[in-house]
């Protein structure tokens, strides 16, 4: 798989190029916590076939080096990224935690952004509740590591649909989870903790936003999207039926649909 250098770590990624494009517009779809890019996978083998589709591993995470310093860093990784691959302006998706890097991007290259999806995210940042959930968090994998923490997080990530009629997709969640480095864990999370309420500039974007939500997603639910959609002067929401926080993975058809509209939105533009 390719690699490009963008400073502070070598980003791997995995590109799915069309036979004849419906546009140059790159689509770049960034992953969540903790995972890493294949959770992409059956999503891009869809747009991949009239969009170029970019999968990167975040720093830190998957087959890339370097560490998750921030969420600032990782945007500005990822720019670095799409620049490198002379793939700027790109749509940027973000599956929860990427969700934070591509409105970061949105907020430091508003240029190289020409649409935003977030996916199973939120625009808000963590409260102090939640700061201190990251804080128990980085104690957890510090004292009994990773796997306890990928144990104690995946109930919450799929459907009831899913966990009765995919059972499998646990453990393939399970295996993608558990190959995050512990370091990793705790390098995200404190990047998580500290980042921007990026609720303002949500609210001033003028490209197209398309907010895509798993109707049983427990952690960043079908409300929180609805006013993710409603504040963003163009946003567009979809809610994607028998799946939880991991819609990427539970419905991959559904999402390259729902992202599919959003690129034509940009070709008829
Ligand atoms: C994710 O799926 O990326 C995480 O749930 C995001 C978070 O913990 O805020």
């Amino acid at each position: 798989m390719p690699r490009l250098d963008v400073g502070n770590a070598e980003v791997e990624f995995e590109v799915v190029e069309p036979v004849s494009a419906v546009s140059r517009l790159p689509l770049v779809l960034i992953h969540g916590f903790p995972l890493d890019r294949r959770v992409w996978r059956d999503v891009a083998a869809v747009t991949g076939r009239k969009w170029r589709t970019i999968c990167p591993d975040l720093p830190g995470f998957g087959r890339s080096s370097g560490r998750a310093a921030s969420i600032e860093a990782l945007a500005r990784n990822m720019h670095g990224l799409l620049s490198r691959l002379e793939a700027l302006p790109a749509a940027v998706a973000g599956l929860s935690m990427g969700g934070y890097v591509s409105l970061e991007m949105a907020r430091q290259f508003p240029e190289a952004v020409a649409a935003l999806a977030l996916v199973d995210s939120r625009a808000s940042g963590d409260d102090e509740a939640g700061k201190e959930k990251r804080q128990q968090t980085v104690q957890l994998v510090r004292d009994s590591g990773g796997a306890v923490l990928v144990d104690q997080m995946l109930p919450n990530l799929l459907s009831p649909y899913t966990l009765a009629h995919r059972p499998e997709m646990a453990q393939r969640l399970r295996r993608i989870m558990l190959d995050v480095p512990a370091q990793t864990l705790i390098d995200a999370s404190l990047a998580m903790r500290d980042r921007r309420d990026q609720q303002e500039l949500l609210a001033g974007l003028t490209m197209p936003v398309a907010v895509i939500v798993g109707a049983d997603d427990r952690i960043t639910p079908p409300s929180v999207a609805e006013q993710m959609a409603t504040a963003a002067p163009q946003g567009k929401l979809t809610v994607i039926p028998n799946a939880g926080h991991m819609a990427a993975l539970e419905q991959p058809e559904a999402v390259a649909a729902a992202l599919e509209k959003m690129m034509q939105s940009l070709v008829r533009s």
